[in-house]
């Protein structure tokens, strides 16, 4: 059994399972990871789905939404998907769920912020994200 769900205070377990997660492909991500999850996702307006296993997370997704004058815009700061798992949709799975969720809470833009790998640039372009600056900055416009 599978489900994804979404999550408002990280238990200390969860903070250890994505770490785990993210020290599979991006050790040097992984410990700010481990901090900002610790710190942020309690007090702040972070957004973070977790596909669960039947064991233990096998991928995450956390950004926050931003208002500025031009309007409310969210931010994807992390997307892992266990490695043993990739390629079986779940990245795609996990991206679409927090996409709809943005939309319903009135944002009009996504962008990605950390510097993707090639695989992970291919994954959101299939995804609708152009590449808009040389520092990998990726954005989709959401519509209805
Ligand atoms: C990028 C990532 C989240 C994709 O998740 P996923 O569950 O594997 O992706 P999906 O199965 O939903 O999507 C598959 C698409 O992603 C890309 N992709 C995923 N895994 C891949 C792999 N091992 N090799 C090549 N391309 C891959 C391909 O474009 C693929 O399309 P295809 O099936 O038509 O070839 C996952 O590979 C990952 O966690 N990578 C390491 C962390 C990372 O770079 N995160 C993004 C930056 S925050």
């Amino acid at each position: 059994m599978t489900s994804i769900s979404r999550i408002f205070q990280v238990p200390y377990s969860l903070v250890k399972d994505c770490y785990y997660i993210v020290n599979q492909t991006r050790p040097s991500e992984a410990m700010k990871l481990y901090h900002s999850l610790k710190d942020d996702i309690e007090n702040r307006d972070h957004i973070m789905f977790i596909f669960n296993g039947v064991y233990s997370p096998l991928g995450f997704i956390k950004g926050s939404l931003r208002d500025s004058l031009n309007g409310r815009d969210s931010v994807i700061d992390y997307l892992f998907v266990d490695k043993k798992y990739h390629h079986s949709g779940i990245g795609t799975y996990l991206l679409k769920t927090y996409e709809s969720y943005c939309l319903e809470s009135g944002a009009q833009e996504i962008s990605l912020y950390s510097a993707p790998t090639l695989q992970a640039r291919k994954f959101y372009e299939k995804n609708g994200y152009s590449l808009v600056n040389p520092n990998y900055l990726m954005v989709k416009s959401l519509s209805r």
